[in-house]
C-alpha cells in the first residue's frame, strides 16, 4: 500500500502540468472552428481580427503554413479547404494574452460552400464496409463451424440487437500545449500526453525534424482514458503558431472544443445471438457490428474481438462494418472495443440465463474454457471462474431470487446483475536505463507517461525490488522524451511494458555493479556505491527482442463484475446502491493504486450504463454536447458502496513481473451487469445506453 510519490507535489500545487509551464515572452492561441458539417472553406477573412490590438497573427488555409508529413488528416491543419466535419479547426488566431486570441477567433469571418452533412449511424447504412483489420490488428470478420444453421437448430435462443452511443473521455485537464522553438531550430512541447516518444515522433516527422530535434516534456498528465494517447491537433497547433509568430504560444483545447477534436467513442449497434442447449451449453454465438468512422481517416473499433476470447461454443460469428460519416474521427476511449463490445456480450449472455432458466453465473460457468475459443492458444492463465465465485462470495449473490420485477422498496425496484469482465494483457517495446548514484541512491530513467494511474509509483516499487533497495532511495524520471523511449500509456500495458524494461535495466545495473565490488553478490547494492567512480554507473535495457521472443499464449485479464441497483418505478432514476468487480489481473503492483485504478474504471462504467451520452445533432452535424453539464458523468452521490478486489493469480507467460493490465477492465463489464440489474429489478429488458429516466419511462 503506497502513496504515490507525487501526491504531495499534487495536493500542494507543485506538480506541473502542460499549461503552467512559465517561459519568457509566451502567447496564446485560439482555434476557429468549422461552423458547417461538410463542405469547402471558400474564403477566411481575417482582417478584422488582425486590427484587433495586441493580435499577432492568423493562420487558416488561406495561407497554408508548411507541414512535412501530411497523411494524418486529423494533424494536417490548415492544409485543405475541405471541412469533414463541423467543430473541425479551420483557423487560429495568436494573441498576446489568452483574451485577445479569443475575441480575434471571434472576428474571423469564415465563409463555406456547404453540403449536407451525413451523420447518422445505421445499420442499414448504405456505405457500410469491411474494414481490413480492426484495431490495432485483428481481422474484421472471423467464423468457425456452421454457425448458421446451429444456431437454428439451438433448443434456446437469444436474438438481440443493443445500442450504445457516442461518448467522450473528458479528462480534467484538457489537450493542452506549450511549444518553443529554439534558436538551432529545435522544438520544445510542454505537452499533456500519453505517450512523450510517440508525440516526438509523430511531430518531428509533421514538422521535417530530426526526432533528436523535438522534446516533449510531460511529467504530470490530468488524465487521458485514450484521448491524448495519439497526438491531437493542438500539438500542430501549437507548434504551427510558435513558428509563425517566433514566440513560445500555449494552447489549451477548452473543453467545448474537445467534443469535435480530442476523440470520443464510436456509437455501435450490435446483433448478438445466441444458441444453446437446455443445459445452456453455448452453441452458437454471433457478434455482429456496426459502428462509424469519419472520412478523415479510418478507425476501425475492435468491438466484436472480446467475444473471440470470453466461451467455448463450437459455432462463432464475428463481424464489423463501418461507415465513413461527416463526423469527426472516433478514437480510443477505455478499453476502446471490450467496452461496447462486452456491453453487448455480457447482456445476452444473461438474458440467455433467464431464457435457459440457470443462475447467470452458473451459465458462464458452465461455458468456460481453458483455450481461447477462435485461435485455440492455450491461455497464459484464466481466472474468470474464480472471480465470479469470489465475487459472488463477498457480493452474497447465494440464495439470489431469479425471478425479475419482484423485489420492492415503497417506490423502488431493487435488483442484483452480475457481469465478466476482460482485458487483453499487452506488452509493448520500451527502454529504460538504471543507475547507481555515488550517494548511494538510484536513478531509474524511461519516458513513460502517469497520467495518473500510479505509474511513476509502480516503476519506483519495480525498481526498488529488483535492485533490493528502498523505494526512497530510488528516483523515477518519467514523461520526457528525452529519457529512453518507452510506449505509450495504453491498453493498459504501461506498467508491464515499462516495468519489464525497468527491471532489465535494474538487473543489468546489479550484474555491473557485481562485477566493479568485489565480494558484491548478493547483498544490498547501494551500501557498496561508495566505491563507485565519481559519475556512478548505469545499465540500459530495450525490451524489443524480448518480447518478440515469447511464446505464443492467449494473454487476458478477467474479472467480475457485481452491481446492485434501485429503480424509482415513478421517476425511472436508476441508483447503483453497490457495486463489487473481482478481477484476476496477475500480480498487483501497488493495491493502493490499483484498487484506484479498478474503482476508477468501474465508475465510469456506471456513467456509461446511466448517463454518458453523445447526441448527435443530425441537423447540424454535430454533437450537441459542449461541457460537463451536459455530458453527465457520475458525481460522488452516484457512486455509493464502490469496491474492487483481485484474486491471486501467478502467471510465467507474461513478463518478469507478472503483471497484467488494470488500467481498463474495471469499466468492462460494468455497463452490462448494471443493465442486468436493472432487468433483475423491473423485469423491462433495456438494450440502448445509457439507461436515463427518459429511456425507462
Ligand atoms: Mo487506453 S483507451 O488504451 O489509453
Amino acid at each position: 500500500m503506497t502513496d504515490r510519490l507525487e501526491s504531495r507535489d499534487k495536493v500542494t500545487g507543485q506538480a506541473r502540468y502542460a499549461f503552467e509551464y512559465q517561459v519568457e515572452n509566451v502567447a496564446y492561441a485560439s482555434a476557429v472552428q468549422a461552423s458547417v458539417g461538410k463542405g469547402e472553406v471558400r474564403s477566411v477573412d481575417a482582417e478584422a481580427a488582425l486590427r484587433l490590438p495586441g493580435v499577432l497573427a492568423v493562420l487558416s488555409c488561406e495561407d497554408p503554413p508548411r507541414l512535412s508529413d501530411t497523411s494524418d488528416g486529423e494533424l494536417a491543419l490548415f492544409q485543405s479547404r475541405t471541412v469533414s466535419y463541423r467543430g473541425q479547426f479551420v483557423a487560429a488566431v495568436v494573441g498576446e494574452t489568452l483574451e485577445t486570441a479569443r475575441e480575434g477567433a471571434r472576428l474571423v469571418r469564415v465563409e463555406y460552400a456547404t453540403e449536407t452533412p451525413d451523420v447518422t449511424l445505421r445499420a442499414d447504412h448504405p456505405g457500410l464496409y469491411k474494414p481490413d483489420k480492426v484495431n490495432p490488428v485483428f481481422p474484421a470478420d472471423t467464423g468457425q463451424g456452421e454457425p448458421e444453421d446451429a444456431f437454428r437448430n439451438s433448443a434456446v435462443r437469444v436474438n438481440v440487437t443493443y445500442t450504445t452511443p457516442a461518448e467522450h473521455n473528458n479528462p480534467m485537464e484538457p489537450h493542452t500545449t506549450l511549444a518553443q522553438w529554439h534558436g538551432d531550430g529545435s522544438l520544445t512541447l510542454y505537452d499533456s500526453t500519453q505517450g512523450a516518444s510517440f508525440v516526438q515522433a509523430t511531430i518531428a516527422g509533421i514538422f521535417g525534424l530530426d526526432p533528436s530535434q523535438v522534446r516533449v516534456v510531460s511529467p504530470h498528465v490530468g488524465g487521458g482514458f485514450g484521448s491524448k494517447g495519439t497526438p491531437r491537433p493542438n500539438v500542430v497547433l501549437a507548434a504551427l503558431a510558435a513558428r509563425a509568430v517566433g514566440r513560445p504560444v500555449k494552447f489549451a483545447v477548452p473543453r467545448q472544443q474537445m467534443f469535435a477534436t480530442t476523440g470520443y467513442r464510436t456509437p455501435t449497434i450490435q446483433r448478438v445471438r445466441l444458441g444453446a442447449d437446455a443445459d445452456g451449453r453455448l452453441n452458437a454465438i454471433f457478434h455482429e457490428v456496426f459502428e462509424q468512422t469519419s472520412t478523415v481517416k479510418e478507425f476501425a473499433e475492435q468491438t466484436a474481438t472480446p467475444t473471440r476470447v470470453m466461451y467455448q461454443a463450437p459455432n462463432r460469428h464475428t463481424s464489423h462494418r463501418v461507415v465513413a460519416l461527416d463526423v469527426p474521427t472516433p478514437s480510443w476511449m477505455r478499453a476502446p472495443g471490450e467496452t461496447p463490445g462486452m456491453y453487448a456480450l455480457e447482456s445476452a449472455i444473461d438474458e440467455l440465463a433467464i431464457a435457459v432458466g440457470i443462475d447467470p453465473i452458473e451459465l458462464r460457468v458452465r461455458n468456460d474454457t481453458d483455450r481461447e475459443p477462435e485461435s485455440g492458444l492455450p491461455f497464459s492463465s484464466r481466472n474468470l471462474v474464480a472471480c465470479l465465485r469470489e465475487g459472488a462470495d463477498r457480493f452474497g449473490w447465494d440464495g439470489r431470487d431469479p425471478a425479475p420485477g419482484v423485489r420492492r422498496e415503497g417506490r423502488k425496484l431493487i435488483g442484483t446483475g452480475v457481469a465478466s469482465s476482460t482485458y487483453p494483457a499487452y506488452l509493448m517495446p520500451s527502454k529504460a536505463t538504471a543507475r547507481a548514484e555515488p550517494d548511494g541512491t538510484f536513478t531509474v530513467r524511461i519516458a513513460a507517461a502517469d497520467i495518473g494511474t500510479g505509474a511513476r509509483t509502480a516503476l519506483g516499487l519495480i525498481a526498488a525490488e529488483t535492485l533490493k533497495a528502498d523505494l526512497d532511495q530510488v528516483k523515477v524520471e518519467i514523461g520526457d522524451s528525452s529519457l529512453p523511449r518507452a510506449s505509450v500509456a495504453g491498453g493498459s500495458a504501461g506498467t508491464a511494458s515499462w516495468g519489464t524494461a525497468v527491471v532489465r535495466a535494474c538487473e543489468a545495473l546489479r550484474s555491473e555493479l557485481n562485477g566493479l565490488v568485489a565480494g558484491g553478490h548478493g547483498g544490498s547494492l547501494h551500501t557498496e556505491n561508495g566505491s563507485l567512480p565519481p559519475e556512478g554507473v548505469e545499465a540500459s535495457a530495450d525490451t524489443t527482442a524480448e518480447i518478440k521472443a515469447r511464446d505464443e499464449y492467449a494473454r487476458h485479464a478477467f474479472g467480475a463484475q457485481f452491481a446492485e441497483v434501485e429503480v424509482d418505478a415513478d421517476t425511472g432514476e436508476i441508483r447503483v446502491r453497490r457495486m463489487l468487480g473481482v478481477f484476476a489481473a496477475g500480480r498487483i503492483i501497488n493495491p493502493k493504486t490499483a484498487r484506484s485504478q479498478f474503482i476508477g474504471g468501474m465508475t465510469m462504467g456506471i456513467g456509461m450504463a446511466l448517463m454518458e451520452e453523445s447526441v448527435m445533432d443530425a441537423e447540424f452535424g454535430d454533437y450537441l454536447n459542449r461541457d460537463l453539464a451536459q455530458y453527465h458523468v457520475p458525481a460522488c452521490a452516484d457512486v455509493r458502496d464502490i469496491d474492487a478486489a483481485w484474486v491471486e493469480e501467478s502467471d510465467p507467460h507474461l513478463n518478469p513481473l507478472g503483471s497484467k493490465g488494470i488500467g481498463e477492465i474495471g469499466i468492462v463489464g460494468a455497463a452490462a451487469a448494471v443493465g442486468n440489474a436493472v432487468h433483475h429489478a423491473t423485469g423491462i429488458r433495456f438494450r440502448d445506453l445509457p439507461l436515463t429516466p427518459a429511456r425507462l419511462l
